[in-house]
Protein backbone atom coordinates (compact mmCIF):
# COMPACT_ATOMS: atom_id res chain seq x y z
CA UNK A 1 0.00 0.00 0.00
CA UNK A 2 1.54 3.73 -0.93
CA UNK A 3 -0.52 6.89 -0.54
CA UNK A 4 1.32 9.47 -2.89
CA UNK A 5 1.54 12.94 -4.75
CA UNK A 6 -1.44 10.88 -7.22
CA UNK A 7 -3.60 10.36 -4.13
CA UNK A 8 -6.65 12.00 -3.65
CA UNK A 9 -6.33 12.84 0.45
CA UNK A 10 -10.04 14.29 1.84
CA UNK A 11 -10.10 16.27 4.93
CA UNK A 12 -12.86 16.83 7.30
CA UNK A 13 -14.00 19.85 9.53
CA UNK A 14 -11.89 23.04 8.40
CA UNK A 15 -11.02 24.42 11.80
CA UNK A 16 -7.51 25.63 13.10
CA UNK A 17 -6.65 21.97 12.67
CA UNK A 18 -8.21 20.91 9.19
CA UNK A 19 -7.54 24.06 7.58
CA UNK A 20 -3.41 23.47 8.54
CA UNK A 21 -3.64 19.92 7.29
CA UNK A 22 -5.30 21.03 3.94
CA UNK A 23 -2.99 23.78 3.35
CA UNK A 24 0.48 20.97 4.43
CA UNK A 25 -1.11 18.09 1.81
CA UNK A 26 -2.02 20.57 -1.60
CA UNK A 27 2.04 21.98 -1.13
CA UNK A 28 3.09 18.84 -0.49
CA UNK A 29 1.27 17.87 -4.14
CA UNK A 30 -1.69 16.35 -3.59
CA UNK A 31 -5.46 16.95 -4.74
CA UNK A 32 -7.23 17.72 -1.79
CA UNK A 33 -11.39 17.77 -1.36
CA UNK A 34 -12.07 19.42 2.28
CA UNK A 35 -15.79 19.42 3.65
CA UNK A 36 -17.07 21.24 6.80
CA UNK A 37 -20.97 21.04 8.07
CA UNK A 38 -20.20 24.69 8.40
CA UNK A 39 -20.29 26.85 5.32
CA UNK A 40 -19.05 29.49 7.15
CA UNK A 41 -16.10 27.54 8.19
CA UNK A 42 -15.59 26.39 4.45
CA UNK A 43 -15.24 29.93 3.23
CA UNK A 44 -13.50 31.14 6.16
CA UNK A 45 -11.04 28.51 5.31
CA UNK A 46 -10.98 29.30 1.87
CA UNK A 47 -9.97 33.03 2.65
CA UNK A 48 -7.21 31.76 5.32
CA UNK A 49 -5.38 29.94 2.92
CA UNK A 50 -5.71 32.60 0.63
CA UNK A 51 -4.37 34.88 3.09
CA UNK A 52 -1.50 31.94 4.12
CA UNK A 53 -0.46 31.73 0.51
CA UNK A 54 -0.56 36.14 -0.34
CA UNK A 55 1.80 36.10 2.64
CA UNK A 56 4.36 33.24 1.70
CA UNK A 57 4.41 35.14 -1.93
CA UNK A 58 4.95 38.25 -0.05
CA UNK A 59 8.05 36.87 2.22
CA UNK A 60 9.04 34.77 -1.11
CA UNK A 61 9.22 32.00 0.01
CA UNK A 62 6.51 30.96 -2.87
CA UNK A 63 6.53 32.19 -6.37
CA UNK A 64 2.30 33.56 -7.42
CA UNK A 65 2.53 30.31 -9.58
CA UNK A 66 3.60 27.81 -6.77
CA UNK A 67 1.06 29.33 -4.67
CA UNK A 68 -1.67 29.36 -6.91
CA UNK A 69 -1.12 25.72 -8.22
CA UNK A 70 -1.39 24.80 -4.53
CA UNK A 71 -4.93 26.66 -3.45
CA UNK A 72 -5.95 25.20 -6.90
CA UNK A 73 -5.29 21.82 -5.90
CA UNK A 74 -8.11 22.25 -2.77
CA UNK A 75 -11.83 21.48 -3.82
CA UNK A 76 -14.12 22.79 -0.86
CA UNK A 77 -17.08 20.23 -1.39
CA UNK A 78 -20.69 20.13 0.31
CA UNK A 79 -21.24 16.61 1.07
CA UNK A 80 -19.04 13.18 2.23
CA UNK A 81 -20.06 11.06 -0.92
CA UNK A 82 -17.58 13.34 -2.83
CA UNK A 83 -14.34 11.19 -0.73
CA UNK A 84 -15.48 7.87 -2.60
CA UNK A 85 -12.16 8.32 -4.63
CA UNK A 86 -9.68 9.14 -1.77
CA UNK A 87 -6.92 6.90 -0.62
CA UNK A 88 -7.01 8.83 2.67
CA UNK A 89 -9.03 10.64 4.66
CA UNK A 90 -8.37 12.90 8.05
CA UNK A 91 -11.10 13.56 10.46
CA UNK A 92 -10.59 17.24 11.94
CA UNK A 93 -14.31 17.85 13.55
CA UNK A 94 -14.48 19.06 16.90
CA UNK A 95 -13.55 17.02 20.13
CA UNK A 96 -17.39 14.92 20.34
CA UNK A 97 -16.62 10.75 20.01
CA UNK A 98 -20.18 11.02 19.19
CA UNK A 99 -19.94 13.45 16.67
CA UNK A 100 -16.06 11.73 15.43
CA UNK A 101 -18.06 8.07 15.34
CA UNK A 102 -20.96 9.63 12.88
CA UNK A 103 -18.46 10.98 10.65
CA UNK A 104 -16.58 7.46 10.48
CA UNK A 105 -19.94 5.26 10.20
CA UNK A 106 -21.23 7.27 7.10
CA UNK A 107 -17.56 7.38 5.59
CA UNK A 108 -16.94 3.55 5.62
CA UNK A 109 -20.18 3.61 3.34
CA UNK A 110 -19.50 5.80 1.18
CA UNK A 111 -15.55 5.21 0.41
CA UNK A 112 -14.13 2.18 -0.83
CA UNK A 113 -12.68 -0.51 1.18
CA UNK A 114 -8.60 0.50 1.16
CA UNK A 115 -9.26 4.27 1.69
CA UNK A 116 -7.64 4.60 4.99
CA UNK A 117 -9.57 6.30 7.52
CA UNK A 118 -7.79 8.83 9.96
CA UNK A 119 -8.38 11.10 13.16
CA UNK A 120 -6.67 14.01 14.56
CA UNK A 121 -7.99 13.41 17.79
CA UNK A 122 -5.96 14.81 20.53
CA UNK A 123 -7.26 13.45 23.71
CA UNK A 124 -9.58 10.14 22.48
CA UNK A 125 -8.61 7.06 21.77
CA UNK A 126 -8.38 5.54 18.14
CA UNK A 127 -10.25 2.59 19.69
CA UNK A 128 -13.57 4.47 20.96
CA UNK A 129 -13.48 5.56 17.68
CA UNK A 130 -12.92 2.54 15.63
CA UNK A 131 -15.98 1.50 17.10
CA UNK A 132 -18.32 3.48 14.70
CA UNK A 133 -16.64 1.06 12.15
CA UNK A 134 -17.68 -3.11 10.74
CA UNK A 135 -14.02 -3.07 9.25
CA UNK A 136 -11.61 -1.84 12.35
CA UNK A 137 -8.47 -1.95 10.39
CA UNK A 138 -8.54 0.98 8.00
CA UNK A 139 -8.64 3.09 11.04
CA UNK A 140 -5.58 5.27 12.21
CA UNK A 141 -5.04 8.81 14.25
CA UNK A 142 -2.53 11.04 12.86
CA UNK A 143 -2.05 13.51 15.53
CA UNK A 144 -0.63 17.06 14.00
CA UNK A 145 0.17 20.07 16.36
CA UNK A 146 -1.04 23.00 15.64
CA UNK A 147 -0.26 24.94 13.53
CA UNK A 148 -0.15 22.45 11.21
CA UNK A 149 2.04 23.82 8.57
CA UNK A 150 4.95 24.62 10.89
CA UNK A 151 4.95 22.16 13.45
CA UNK A 152 6.64 19.03 12.20
CA UNK A 153 5.79 16.38 14.73
CA UNK A 154 3.08 13.83 13.57
CA UNK A 155 2.12 11.17 16.54
CA UNK A 156 1.17 8.14 14.12
CA UNK A 157 -1.41 6.25 16.41
CA UNK A 158 -2.46 2.63 15.01
CA UNK A 159 -5.36 1.63 17.17
CA UNK A 160 -5.16 -2.10 18.29
CA UNK A 161 -6.89 -3.15 15.05
CA UNK A 162 -4.96 -0.95 12.84
CA UNK A 163 -3.10 -3.01 9.71
CA UNK A 164 0.38 -3.32 9.87
CA UNK A 165 1.05 -1.81 6.33
CA UNK A 166 -1.53 1.35 6.85
CA UNK A 167 0.59 2.36 9.74
CA UNK A 168 4.06 1.91 7.28
CA UNK A 169 1.86 3.83 4.51
CA UNK A 170 1.01 7.02 6.22
CA UNK A 171 4.70 7.16 7.79
CA UNK A 172 6.18 7.05 4.45
CA UNK A 173 3.67 9.67 3.08
CA UNK A 174 4.01 11.95 5.96
CA UNK A 175 7.93 11.73 5.57
CA UNK A 176 7.04 13.25 1.48
CA UNK A 177 5.58 15.92 3.11
CA UNK A 178 8.57 16.93 5.37
CA UNK A 179 7.43 15.85 8.79
CA UNK A 180 8.85 14.17 11.20
CA UNK A 181 6.71 10.72 12.91
CA UNK A 182 6.91 9.11 16.28
CA UNK A 183 4.41 6.39 16.43
CA UNK A 184 2.50 6.18 19.56
CA UNK A 185 0.45 3.33 21.35
CA UNK A 186 -3.18 3.92 21.35
CA UNK A 187 -3.20 5.71 25.18
CA UNK A 188 -4.39 9.10 26.79
CA UNK A 189 -2.40 11.82 25.57
CA UNK A 190 -0.31 9.75 23.14
CA UNK A 191 3.01 10.86 23.73
CA UNK A 192 3.20 14.50 24.09
CA UNK A 193 0.20 15.43 25.73
CA UNK A 194 1.23 12.98 28.19
CA UNK A 195 4.42 13.22 29.09
CA UNK A 196 4.00 17.22 29.35
CA UNK A 197 1.41 17.09 32.18
CA UNK A 198 4.33 17.93 34.60
CA UNK A 199 5.31 20.87 32.93
CA UNK A 200 1.89 22.79 33.38
CA UNK A 201 0.85 21.19 36.99
CA UNK A 202 4.42 20.91 39.04
CA UNK A 203 4.65 24.50 38.13
CA UNK A 204 0.70 25.68 39.72
CA UNK A 205 1.58 23.24 42.53
CA UNK A 206 4.77 25.50 43.08
CA UNK A 207 2.64 28.69 42.54
CA UNK A 208 -0.12 27.28 45.11
CA UNK A 209 2.50 26.24 47.66
CA UNK A 210 4.00 30.03 47.53
CA UNK A 211 7.50 28.58 46.40
CA UNK A 212 7.59 31.13 43.71
CA UNK A 213 4.99 33.48 41.53
CA UNK A 214 4.18 32.71 38.01
CA UNK A 215 6.69 35.15 36.41
CA UNK A 216 9.54 33.84 38.43
CA UNK A 217 8.47 30.27 37.50
CA UNK A 218 8.32 31.03 33.95
CA UNK A 219 11.73 33.17 33.85
CA UNK A 220 13.15 29.81 35.55
CA UNK A 221 12.25 27.29 33.11
CA UNK A 222 13.45 29.74 30.29
CA UNK A 223 16.74 30.97 31.91
CA UNK A 224 17.68 27.94 33.54
CA UNK A 225 15.83 25.35 31.95
CA UNK A 226 15.97 26.35 28.05
CA UNK A 227 12.48 26.21 27.31
CA UNK A 228 11.45 28.73 24.95
CA UNK A 229 8.16 29.68 27.07
CA UNK A 230 7.36 29.62 30.68
CA UNK A 231 4.35 26.98 31.70
CA UNK A 232 2.12 30.19 32.51
CA UNK A 233 2.92 31.97 29.88
CA UNK A 234 2.29 28.26 27.72
CA UNK A 235 -0.67 28.02 29.46
CA UNK A 236 -1.78 31.75 28.93
CA UNK A 237 -1.75 30.98 24.99
CA UNK A 238 -2.46 27.48 24.68
CA UNK A 239 -5.71 28.53 26.85
CA UNK A 240 -6.59 27.54 30.43
CA UNK A 241 -9.64 26.21 28.90
CA UNK A 242 -8.05 24.24 25.94
CA UNK A 243 -4.88 23.10 28.78
CA UNK A 244 -7.58 22.68 32.00
CA UNK A 245 -9.36 20.36 29.80
CA UNK A 246 -6.49 17.99 28.46
CA UNK A 247 -5.35 17.48 32.06
CA UNK A 248 -8.67 16.35 33.17
CA UNK A 249 -9.40 14.10 30.18
CA UNK A 250 -5.82 12.32 30.78
CA UNK A 251 -6.54 12.20 34.87
CA UNK A 252 -9.87 10.45 33.94
CA UNK A 253 -8.70 8.06 30.89
CA UNK A 254 -5.92 7.30 33.48
CA UNK A 255 -8.39 6.21 36.07
CA UNK A 256 -7.59 9.42 38.35
CA UNK A 257 -4.02 8.35 38.79
CA UNK A 258 -2.45 10.98 41.45
CA UNK A 259 0.27 11.87 38.73
CA UNK A 260 -2.09 13.76 36.80
CA UNK A 261 -4.17 15.27 38.48
CA UNK A 262 -5.65 18.71 37.21
CA UNK A 263 -5.30 21.88 40.04
CA UNK A 264 -8.19 23.95 41.56
CA UNK A 265 -6.04 26.98 40.26
CA UNK A 266 -6.35 26.72 36.77
CA UNK A 267 -9.87 24.90 36.83
CA UNK A 268 -10.92 28.33 38.57
CA UNK A 269 -9.38 30.52 36.18
CA UNK A 270 -11.41 28.33 33.63
CA UNK A 271 -14.66 28.31 35.45
CA UNK A 272 -14.05 32.38 35.21
CA UNK A 273 -13.27 32.79 31.70
CA UNK A 274 -9.95 34.11 32.46
CA UNK A 275 -8.09 31.40 29.66
CA UNK A 276 -5.34 33.65 29.25
CA UNK A 277 -4.15 35.97 25.99
CA UNK A 278 -7.04 34.99 24.12
CA UNK A 279 -9.56 36.99 26.82
CA UNK A 280 -6.75 39.73 27.98
CA UNK A 281 -6.12 37.46 31.01
CA UNK A 282 -5.19 34.41 32.27
CA UNK A 283 -2.29 33.21 34.77
CA UNK A 284 -1.04 37.08 33.41
CA UNK A 285 -2.33 40.12 32.46
CA UNK A 286 -2.33 41.23 28.84
CA UNK A 287 -2.41 44.16 26.59
CA UNK A 288 -2.57 47.60 28.65
CA UNK A 289 -2.63 45.40 31.62
CA UNK A 290 0.28 43.81 31.46
CA UNK A 291 2.53 42.35 34.09
CA UNK A 292 5.39 44.45 34.88
CA UNK A 293 6.46 42.00 37.98
CA UNK A 294 9.82 41.46 37.67
CA UNK A 295 11.14 37.72 38.62
CA UNK A 296 13.20 36.96 41.97
CA UNK A 297 16.30 36.02 40.14
CA UNK A 298 17.59 34.00 43.06
CA UNK A 299 20.23 30.83 41.30
CA UNK A 300 18.95 28.56 44.12
CA UNK A 301 15.19 29.58 43.86
CA UNK A 302 15.68 29.31 39.76
CA UNK A 303 17.32 25.49 40.03
CA UNK A 304 14.91 24.49 42.65
CA UNK A 305 11.95 25.17 40.40
CA UNK A 306 13.73 24.08 37.22
CA UNK A 307 15.23 20.87 39.14
CA UNK A 308 11.95 19.79 39.98
CA UNK A 309 9.76 19.98 36.73
CA UNK A 310 12.59 18.41 34.57
CA UNK A 311 12.62 15.79 36.99
CA UNK A 312 8.70 15.38 37.09
CA UNK A 313 9.14 15.69 33.15
CA UNK A 314 11.71 12.62 32.88
CA UNK A 315 9.63 10.70 35.30
CA UNK A 316 6.99 11.03 32.72
CA UNK A 317 8.88 10.39 30.09
CA UNK A 318 10.59 7.40 31.59
CA UNK A 319 7.52 5.87 32.28
CA UNK A 320 6.18 6.38 28.58
CA UNK A 321 9.10 3.68 28.08
CA UNK A 322 8.50 1.57 30.87
CA UNK A 323 4.56 0.96 29.21
CA UNK A 324 6.12 0.59 25.88
CA UNK A 325 4.04 3.87 24.87
CA UNK A 326 6.78 4.86 21.78
CA UNK A 327 10.50 4.09 21.75
CA UNK A 328 12.84 6.14 23.23
CA UNK A 329 14.12 7.59 20.12
CA UNK A 330 10.31 8.47 19.85
CA UNK A 331 10.01 9.80 23.07
CA UNK A 332 13.04 12.20 22.97
CA UNK A 333 11.68 13.37 19.10
CA UNK A 334 7.99 14.16 20.39
CA UNK A 335 8.98 16.38 22.92
CA UNK A 336 11.29 18.12 20.99
CA UNK A 337 9.88 18.31 17.89
CA UNK A 338 6.19 18.44 19.15
CA UNK A 339 6.16 20.68 22.16
CA UNK A 340 10.39 22.53 21.05
CA UNK A 341 11.92 21.04 24.21
CA UNK A 342 15.13 22.01 24.35
CA UNK A 343 16.31 18.60 24.59
CA UNK A 344 15.14 15.05 24.66
CA UNK A 345 13.94 13.83 28.12
CA UNK A 346 15.49 10.98 28.16
CA UNK A 347 18.56 12.40 27.11
CA UNK A 348 18.64 15.13 29.64
CA UNK A 349 18.19 12.08 32.49
CA UNK A 350 21.05 10.58 31.52
CA UNK A 351 23.36 13.83 31.96
CA UNK A 352 21.59 14.60 34.95
CA UNK A 353 22.25 11.30 36.40
CA UNK A 354 19.55 8.31 36.65
CA UNK A 355 20.32 8.06 40.28
CA UNK A 356 20.31 11.91 40.96
CA UNK A 357 16.62 12.12 39.40
CA UNK A 358 15.61 9.09 41.48
CA UNK A 359 16.48 10.36 44.39
CA UNK A 360 14.42 13.61 43.92
CA UNK A 361 11.44 11.90 43.39
CA UNK A 362 11.89 9.86 46.37
CA UNK A 363 12.31 13.03 48.28
CA UNK A 364 9.43 14.56 46.72
CA UNK A 365 7.70 11.59 47.26
CA UNK A 366 8.50 10.95 51.32
CA UNK A 367 8.00 14.92 51.91
CA UNK A 368 5.02 14.89 50.19
CA UNK A 369 3.64 11.77 50.74
CA UNK A 370 1.87 11.88 47.62
CA UNK A 371 1.73 9.08 44.87
CA UNK A 372 1.85 12.07 42.12
CA UNK A 373 6.01 11.88 42.68
CA UNK A 374 6.56 8.12 42.42
CA UNK A 375 9.77 7.16 40.55
CA UNK A 376 8.80 4.99 37.42
CA UNK A 377 10.17 1.45 37.60
CA UNK A 378 12.01 1.68 34.74
CA UNK A 379 13.99 4.62 36.61
CA UNK A 380 14.83 2.39 39.69
CA UNK A 381 15.56 -1.11 37.43
CA UNK A 382 18.29 1.17 35.45
CA UNK A 383 19.74 2.78 38.46
CA UNK A 384 20.08 -0.96 40.22
CA UNK A 385 21.63 -2.01 36.87
CA UNK A 386 23.79 1.24 36.82
CA UNK A 387 22.85 1.68 32.69
CA UNK A 388 21.37 5.17 31.05
CA UNK A 389 18.32 5.34 28.85
CA UNK A 390 19.69 4.60 25.03
N1 LIG B 1 -6.39 23.06 18.08
C1 LIG B 1 -5.34 22.32 18.41
O1 LIG B 1 -4.35 22.82 18.95
C2 LIG B 1 -5.34 20.85 18.09
C3 LIG B 1 -4.10 20.20 17.98
C4 LIG B 1 -4.09 18.85 17.62
C5 LIG B 1 -5.29 18.18 17.44
N2 LIG B 1 -6.48 18.84 17.58
C6 LIG B 1 -7.70 18.08 17.33
O2 LIG B 1 -8.13 18.38 16.01
C7 LIG B 1 -9.56 18.36 15.94
C8 LIG B 1 -10.05 19.71 15.45
O3 LIG B 1 -9.62 20.72 16.31
P1 LIG B 1 -9.66 22.27 15.88
O4 LIG B 1 -8.92 23.01 16.93
O5 LIG B 1 -9.27 22.42 14.46
O6 LIG B 1 -11.23 22.55 16.03
P2 LIG B 1 -12.07 23.78 15.48
O7 LIG B 1 -13.14 24.01 16.49
O8 LIG B 1 -11.18 24.92 15.08
O9 LIG B 1 -12.75 23.20 14.14
C9 LIG B 1 -13.65 22.15 14.13
C10 LIG B 1 -14.45 22.21 12.85
O10 LIG B 1 -15.25 21.02 12.76
C11 LIG B 1 -16.47 21.38 12.12
N3 LIG B 1 -17.47 20.35 12.40
C12 LIG B 1 -18.12 20.10 13.55
N4 LIG B 1 -18.96 19.04 13.38
C13 LIG B 1 -18.81 18.63 12.10
C14 LIG B 1 -19.39 17.59 11.33
N5 LIG B 1 -20.31 16.78 11.85
N6 LIG B 1 -19.01 17.47 10.04
C15 LIG B 1 -18.11 18.29 9.48
N7 LIG B 1 -17.51 19.30 10.18
C16 LIG B 1 -17.87 19.47 11.46
C17 LIG B 1 -16.81 22.74 12.71
O11 LIG B 1 -17.73 23.43 11.89
C18 LIG B 1 -15.41 23.40 12.76
O12 LIG B 1 -15.17 24.14 11.59
C19 LIG B 1 -10.03 17.97 17.34
O13 LIG B 1 -10.22 16.59 17.38
C20 LIG B 1 -8.88 18.38 18.22
O14 LIG B 1 -8.80 17.63 19.41
C21 LIG B 1 -6.52 20.15 17.88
Amino acid sequence: MKIDKQSLIGIIGTGTMGTGIAQVAATAGHKVLVYDKSSEALLNARHSLVKIMNRLVEKEKLSQGEADTILNRIEYVDGLSRFEGCSLVIEAVIESLDVKKQIFHQLESVTNSNTVLASNTSSLSIASISGALKDKSRIIGLHFFNPAPLMKLVEIVPALSTRPEITQACKDMLISWNKVTVTAKDTPGFIVNRVARPFYSESIKMLEEGIADAVTIDYALKEVGGFRMGPFELMDLIGNDVNYTVTETVWTQMFYDPKYKPSITQKRLKEAGLFGKKTGKGFHNYGENADATEPIKDRVLLNEITNRVVTMLINEAADALFYNIASSDDIDLAMTKGVNYPKGLLKWANEIGLDKTLRHLEDLQNYYGDDRYRPSIILKEYVKKERNFK
